[in-house]
């Protein structure tokens, strides 16, 4: 693959090859010395026009570690406040001859046009409501590590999945690793015709399905959704989805409990269940987003799976 922009263009092997590639990131970043001179030479430009805190650390983090150099670039302090277009914007950078663009953007697409006209690699690192797919690696890497397996594990996703970026990768990526999928959200919070998911199943009850799952997924309430609209206020979702020291006893011992960050503590999330020493993955999927976004920059610069020198 040259770009990492949709997931569903990645096959079943292909993800599991970026997987396994991770496996062999994670020793470099438990040695002392935490860098090797894999990706000498390359230069990476990470262009967040949107916030971020694990996106874009652990890009950063992990480009360093392969020896690649970092421009970090985006936002309010770029010339597009004075009116310069994307693409100007990425053929002034592209003449610098770089080699790969990371880019986060408000707006669904812009990591595809950007791939249009620049003919560097593309990384998508979150853009609109469309795909997150370093996230859904990460996702699936933390997953597989936990449980040993993906295929044929029930994972239930809960929340705000109509606007969801995350879910515009993971849900795919789920499916295409075997897992059988269960959204759960209010009516609101989905697609108006949620079979474009392509879940296996849809429920507007947790308590009925958490007993059955190996995971459960929780995503960001996106309070400014919620704020203000009818249904459900942010106290109701809290009682009728939160992540509860309540509901902990409905769940399956080994269920594990995963959110892409950052929580809402209280909301999605109670304190109880985001810190749970068994249960909750959460700071093991943010250090696997050092290891699955080595492995992604090191593939798509065309690095193979035997070739990596620790
Ligand atoms: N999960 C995630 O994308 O977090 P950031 O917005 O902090 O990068």
């Amino acid at each position: 693959h040259k770009h990492l922009i949709d997931i569903t263009e990645y096959s079943a092997d292909d993800i599991m090859a970026i997987l396994e590639t991770a496996v062999k990131f994670k020793e470099v970043n438990e040695r002392r010395i935490k860098q090797v001179p894999t990706l000498k030479g390359f230069t990476v430009v990470n262009m967040f026009n949107e916030p971020s805190t694990r996106t874009r650390s652990s890009f950063e983090m992990a480009e360093k570690r392969l020896s690649a150099a970092s421009l970090n670039f985006g936002g309010s302090s770029t010339s597009s406040v004075k009116g310069e277009s994307l693409v100007d914007t990425v053929e002034t950078l592209c003449s610098y001859k770089i080699d790969m663009i990371v880019v986060r953007d408000k707006h669904a697409g812009v990591p595809r046009k950007i791939a249009d006209v620049s003919g560097v690699h593309v990384i998508d690192a979150g853009d609109g409501k469309h795909q997150h797919p370093t996230q859904a690696l990460l996702d699936l890497y933390t997953i597989w590590q936990t449980k040993g397996r993906l295929d044929g594990l029930k994972v239930g996703v809960v929340g705000d999945i109509g606007h969801s970026r995350v879910c515009g990768s993971l849900i795919p990526a789920l499916k295409i690793m075997g897992c059988e999928v269960t959204a759960i959200a209010p009516p609101t919070l989905l697609p108006a015709r949620p079979e474009v998911l392509g879940v296996d199943h849809v429920s507007h009850n947790i308590d009925e399905v958490l007993p059955e799952l190996d995971v459960v997924y929780m995503l960001r309430i996106q309070r400014e959704r919620l704020e203000g609209a009818p249904y459900p206020s942010l106290r109701e979702y809290n009682m009728l989805y939160g992540l509860t020291e309540k509901r902990n006893k409905l769940m399956r011992p080994d269920c594990i409990v995963c959110h892409p960050g950052p929580i809402n503590r209280g909301v999605e999330l109670d304190s109880f269940m985001a810190d749970h020493p068994e249960r909750s993955v959460i700071l093991d999927q943010v250090y696997a987003g050092i290891l699955t976004r080595m492995a992604a920059l090191y593939l798509l610069l065309g690095g193979s799976e035997d070739g990596i020198t620790a």
